[in-house]
């Protein structure tokens, strides 16, 4: 039987899946899992399933010399160096898709948090120290009716600029590229460059995927091109923002604030980010119970379809299937 090693306990409805065709190995603990251990265990494997804290490199792979695919459960996969993998012949997949509107769904959510300032008020309501109504008591800033400036327009971006019709929103994005019309057309969308949407945007919510480009992409002079009044919203990958750019950003108000739920250096968050106009969550985007389970099944049948002989749905690297 095939030896599969995943690094962290899976969702039930994942583990039947997997279990039923292979020998599955589960790195279960209240840590995540060391290099160390990942070194030592992934030893006569022959695929891995992982989650995105987990770095997958050649050193690992060195170790894992059956290993034939990686199967990342999160669609981001930074974590993986897909070319040596690919050197390797091992398959890497992600998975796309699935997980898009609950990602939206809680972009906007941090994004109404940091506006409505929900955060300050929810931790005063719970000090005990509400005393009076007031008439200007949290007052935030609205969502509704103001310019939502998305940068990267793929799924999770569009899904986002979906949820701005119902907030009387303009939406305006940039990108790599222009999307196709029809795309710009479904969800009400106008293209800027970098540099007309930063000066524009009320509201700058990151959808782009961690690459060399995108690393520090919002730095002290992106910053600078915003508005006094505007917020920043990350639910990306925490690199793609400069966090000491940031910190030093919010100090001289050259933003009004900002709702993180990732990190440069995660689960490190940076202490100049622990104020009251900074919304801060754990890396949750996507942590829906039928999102997350969704996500590991996904991965479960990508290492199922490629053990059939077959391509795996989500696959990275193709061309590791057309050479063998
Ligand atoms: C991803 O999938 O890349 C998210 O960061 C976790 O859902």
């Amino acid at each position: 039987m095939r030896k599969i090693l995943a690094t962290h306990g899976l969702f039930e409805a994942a583990r039947k899946i997997l279990e039923g065709e292979f020998d599955v190995e589960y790195m279960k603990g209240a840590m995540r899992p060391t290099r160390e251990e990942l070194v030592a265990r992934i030893g006569e494997k022959d695929g891995l399933v992982c989650l995105l804290t987990e770095k997958i490199d050649d050193e690992v792979l060195r170790a894992a010399p059956k290993l034939r695919i990686v199967a990342n459960v999160a669609v981001g996969y930074d974590n993986v160096d897909v070319s040596a993998c690919t050197k390797r012949g091992i398959v890497v997949t992600n998975t796309p898709g699935v997980l898009d509107e609950t990602t939206a769904d809680f972009a906007w959510t941090l994004m109404m948090a940091v506006a409505r300032r929900l955060g300050e008020a929810e931790r005063f309501a719970r000090s005990g120290e509400w005393k009076n109504w007031d008439l200007d008591q949290f007052c935030g800033t609205d969502v509704w009716g103001k310019t939502l400036g998305i940068v990267g327009l793929g799924r999770i971006g569009q899904a986002m600029a979906r949820r701005a019709a119902g907030f009387q929103m303009k939406v305006i994005y940039t990108g790599r590229k222009r999307a196709l019309q029809e795309v710009e057309h479904a969800v009400r969308a106008e293209y800027r460059d970098l540099d007309a949407m930063l000066g524009e945007a009320d509201f700058v919510s990151l959808h782009v995927p961690l690459l060399p480009e995108t690393r520090g992409l919002f730095n002290a002079k992106t910053f600078s091109q915003m508005k006094p009044t505007s917020f920043l919203i990350n639910t990306s990958r925490g690199p793609v923002v400069n966090e000491a750019d940031l910190v030093q950003a919010l100090d001289s108000t050259k933003i009004a604030g900002a709702a993180l739920d990732v990190y440069e250096k995660e689960p490190l968050i940076n202490p100049g980010l622990k104020r009251p106009n900074v919304v801060l969550a754990p890396h949750i985007s996507s942590a829906s119970l039928e999102t997350r389970t969704k996500m590991a099944c996904m991965a479960a049948e990508n290492v199922v379809t490629l053990f059939k002989g077959q391509r795996p749905p989500n696959i990275l690297n193709p061309e590791v299937l057309k050479a063998s």
